[in-house]
């Protein structure tokens, strides 16, 4: 192991998601263990900007594993998009003394860790924590597990009114440009139709999929719509779409929105934040730079940022079999 990091700063950026305190808890805990010294950055990069850090031990971690969103705070910092921003973040990270960051959020947060390398050369390493679960190089994101829990269980409910007043429903949920939350949730809660980004069957198709199950003498339905999906309508005008088309529906559109982003963290996504924050601090310890630690097939890897970023994270072509049989 390299003796050269001694303190280490850590930080939450972009959305933020539940199981993010968990990660910063391992990430305190395991400085503890290994007698590092750690810095907790508030508010993501713009506090890094402005210097906004306070010392972290094992005692300013207790009781944060079941709470969801981030002590520490998130922020989307336009300032730290340009040079000029970042050149100020690297003044405070000289001045309190840092030898190396651990950045907790998604893609957004690894460019700016990829920017802060490059220009400055600082060690930086990744964690993947959103709820879209659009990273590549890992098989799982901290949040998503507990928001798609969340998903289910509004969908549940909303399955109630839909059958009690024989309904349809449109539901959307987030996710970005990725597909994951939808599809699994609509696996999970048994909709009848999934729309995601990343296969658009097309309007007319989702009609004639409605109005087969309409004759077959289904009275209710739920279509879960990815917030990102490329019909080219939003959720309000799908509505409308459907309702001038297929009469005798009594539709209505429910939009998930932030409740999908709060909440306590599930054990999976505390139990991936704790794996995730250990393995951030030893990767740092072994010299590892500019990669972001993941879990693929069970085991803890590091990936490089550019491909966490860039690198295709195909959908689950099982899951899209299994949901074209389960929905016939
Ligand atoms: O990336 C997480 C996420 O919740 C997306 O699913 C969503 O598109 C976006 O953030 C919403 O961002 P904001 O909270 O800034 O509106």
């Amino acid at each position: 192991m390299l003796e050269k990091i001694k303190k280490i700063g850590v930080l939450t950026s972009g959305g933020d998601s539940p199981g993010m305190n968990a990660a910063i808890r391992a990430v305190v805990r395991s400085c503890s263990f290994y007698k590092l010294e750690c810095i907790g950055v508030y508010r993501g990069y713009q506090g890094l900007i402005e210097g906004d850090f306070e010392e972290l031990t094992a005692r300013s971690v207790r009781n944060v594993i079941n709470r969801g969103g981030t002590f520490l705070k998130s922020a989307r910092s336009d300032e730290f998009r340009t040079k000029e921003g970042r050149a100020k973040a690297y003044e405070q990270i000289k001045k309190a003394g840092l030898d190396a960051l651990v950045v907790i959020g998604g893609d957004g947060t690894f460019m700016g860790a990829i920017h802060l390398q490059n220009e400055h050369n600082f060690p930086t390493i990744g964690i993947p924590g959103t709820i879209d679960n659009d990273i590549a190089g890992t098989d799982y994101t901290i949040g998503y597990d507990t928001a798609l829990n969340t998903v289910v269980e509004a969908i549940d409910k909303i399955r109630d009114t839909a059958s009690s007043h024989d309904r349809l429903f449109l539901v959307e949920v987030m996710g970005r440009d990725a597909g994951d939350i939808a599809l699994n949730s609509g696996i999970g809660a048994g909709a009848e139709e999934i729309l995601i980004p990343e296969e658009n069957k097309g309007i007319e198709q989702l009609l004639f999929s409605l109005d087969k199950s309409r004759k077959s003498g289904k009275t209710s339905s739920i279509i879960v719509v990815a917030e990102g999906e490329k019909s080219g309508k939003n959720i309000f005008e799908l509505a409308e779409y459907i309702g001038d088309n297929l009469k005798g529906y009594d539709i209505r559109v429910s939009v998930l929105g932030h409740i999908q982003r709060g909440g306590a963290p599930s054990c999976f996504d505390r139990v991936l934040a704790s794996r995730l924050g250990v393995g951030a601090v030893e990767a740092l310890m072994r010299g590892e730079n500019k990669v972001m630690v993941g879990v693929t097939n069970k085991v803890v890897t590091s990936v490089d940022f550019e491909v966490a970023i860039k690198g295709q994270k195909p959908l689950d072509e099982e899951l899209r079999r299994v949901l074209n049989i389960t929905t016939v």
